[in-house]
Order: C-alpha cells, then structure tokens, then sequence
C-alpha cells in the first residue's frame, strides 16, 4: 500500500471529525509581513503556564519566536526548547531568541517527533509545553501554497518534506473521487465537497492539477455562485481540509501533545491554541484521555480572544486556548 493510499485511509478514519471551521481566511486578514507574525492570547498564554524561575518550558510551534521570547521575558533563568517543522520560521525565531544566550534553543523538528527530540536532548521531564497550532503569517503566500489569493505549485508542507509523505498536488491528481469528497467533508466540513473532487476529477483527467488558483477555479466553478458570496472565502475549507490532510495534523497533534502530557512533571502544564473545531476537538478527547491519567482541566472552557485583541488581529478571533496540569 503506497503511502498516499495509507494516509487516505486514515484520512477515511477520522472522517467522525468534523469542524465549524472558518480560519484561513480569518488568518489572512491578520497582517502578513515576515518577522511580523501577531502571536494570539499571549497574556491568556502567560497567565495560564504560571512560567517560574528556572522551568524548561517546550514551545512545540516557534513560528516568528513570539510566544517564547515572551515567556523568556517573563521570568530570569527559564529556559525554552523551540520546535518547528518549517525551516524559515527556525531561521527567525533563532534570530528572535538569540538575544536569550543558552537560555533558548530552536530545533527544526516536527513536533510529532517531539519524544526523540526530548531524549536527543536528555529531557526527562519538562515543566510547561505550549503548542500554536497552524500556520505563521510569515508563510502564507511564500511559496508554500497555503493562500487562496496567490497563485503558486500546491504543496502545502509546513517542513521541507510534508508529515504524511504527499504534497496537495499529488493528493489532488490521485486520490480517488469519494476520498477527496470525504477529505474536504471530513477535515473542511465543506458541504460541497461531493461536487468538488467531482469537478476535480473531472479536470485533471484534462491536465494536472498544480498550482493554488487552478484549485480556487474549480472550486468556483462547481459551487453555487451563492456560496461565492459569504463570509467566508469559498476556497477556505477545501484548502484548510488538504493542508490538515498533507502535514497529518490530527496525527501530529496526537503524538506531539501526548509526548509533551507524558514528559510533564507533576505540576506541569500543557497549552494548545487551536484555531478551528476539528483541531479543537482532537484537543478537548486528548484532554479528556489525560484527565483519566490524573490531569486536571485548568480552565473547563477554552479561553478565547477579548475584543481588544480580535480588533487588532482578526486571527485571533477563532483562537481557542485550553490547558491541563498533571496532578499525579
Ligand atoms: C501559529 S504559528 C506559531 C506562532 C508562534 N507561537 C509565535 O508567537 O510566533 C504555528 C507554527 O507552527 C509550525 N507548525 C505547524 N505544525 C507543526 C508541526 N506539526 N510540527 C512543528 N511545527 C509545526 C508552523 O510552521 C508555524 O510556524
């Protein structure tokens, strides 16, 4: 079974998952300028961690380095472990964190390998871990194929080689038909999502699909021009379905979160901000797992953006922050 149909079939196994999600085009009215990433709840963030002097604090998602250098801030010696799949975002946040010596160290890693990332690092236990799940402003419409808006290969790896082993392209020009309708319905909540892998299909028999705004097209051109004309882009949930289907983000969510929950010592807590409901949800059963295991809710509802913040970063305004404490 060749990796792409391995990850259809688990794609087909989380098709339960469902989201009310309506992020991408939320996130890019946030301001995209590289270096300049607005990091979401970052005093919600702080206040939660309880950050003291001294903690090893794993921030899984460095992105542009705004959560950590906050966190390296707020106390005197705590020292931060930064990870990101994504090589340019290492790049920036090393150059964010550089200012903190020793204290800081940013590693390219996905985050679902964060348990040999620990023991390379002879991490047995750590005290806080924060995961800013997504992507950083920094990264749409530099290539990647993450925006709608511009016209480039579709890739949509967060790292140099995608988690799951295929880029969009490929998924689009050979999954079957009921696997991308299952795809966008499963990880987009797209309603439309029979009609376009129909279209899709349909196209690429033509020519290949490649580039980002051959996709918006079809999409247009299979969906009610009603549709065209609401709140939301109408490309949002295919492109968010098939960026969370390239990088495995379930997946990766799963094995990172739960590595950090299992190197956690007592007292410790983990953070996750989420920015749609199908991220969310995986957070709130892992949570749940972990309780079972002697964890403690910290807050029992996620906190979510004040006003404030909302107004000044549109991003923020489907953020969701939850956290736990092991007690045990
Ligand atoms: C929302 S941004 C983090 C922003 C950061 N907290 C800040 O304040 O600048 C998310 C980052 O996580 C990275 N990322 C997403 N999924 C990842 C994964 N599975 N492993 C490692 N990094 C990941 C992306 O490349 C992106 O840079």
């Amino acid at each position: 079974m060749s990796v792409l149909s391995l990850t259809a079939a688990r794609v087909n196994n989380r098709l339960n998952l469902r989201e009310e999600g309506d992020s991408l085009r939320e996130r890019q009215q946030a301001k995209v300028r590289v270096g300049s990433h607005t990091s979401v709840l970052l005093k919600e963030v702080l206040a939660q961690l309880q950050i003291k002097d001294g903690e090893q604090v794993v921030d899984a998602t460095a992105g542009q380095g705004g959560h950590s250098v906050a966190i390296l801030e707020s106390t005197h010696n705590t020292k931060v472990l930064a990870l990101d799949a994504d090589p340019v975002a290492v790049e920036i946040a090393r150059t964010c964190l550089a200012q903190f010596g020793e204290r800081a160290e940013v590693v390219e890693s996905n985050f679902g390998e964060l348990e040999k990332v620990l023991h390379h690092k002879g991490l047995k236990t750590i005290d806080k871990a924060l995961f800013d799940l997504g992507w950083n402003s920094g990264q749409l419409g530099d290539g990647r194929g993450f925006s709608f808006l511009v016209d480039e290969p579709l890739n949509m790896s967060y790292g140099t080689k995608s988690a799951s082993g295929f880029t969009a392209a490929q998924a689009l020009n050979e999954w079957d038909e009921e696997t991308l309708a299952n795809v966008f319905y499963g990880y987009g909540e797209e309603r439309f999502s029979r009609r376009i892998a129909k279209a899709i299909v349909e196209r690429r028999e033509v020519q290949p699909i490649q580039t980002t705004l051959e996709l918006v097209e079809i999409i247009r051109d299979s969906t009610p021009s009603l549709y065209h004309r609401g709140r939301l882009h109408f490309a949002t949930r295919t492109f968010q379905a098939l960026r969370m289907a390239v990088n495995d983000e379930l997946g990766m969510i799963q094995k990172g979160v739960t590595a950090a929950w299992e190197h956690v010592a007592v007292g410790g807590r983990v953070a996750v901000i989420s920015f749609h409901s199908v991220e969310d949800r995986a957070v709130k059963r892992l949570f749940a797992d972990f309780v079972k295991q002697g964890g403690r809710l910290v807050v029992k509802k996620p906190l979510v953006a004040e006003r404030a913040e909302i107004t000044e970063n549109p991003r923020s305004r489907s953020a969701k922050l939850r956290v736990i404490e092991k007690t045990k």
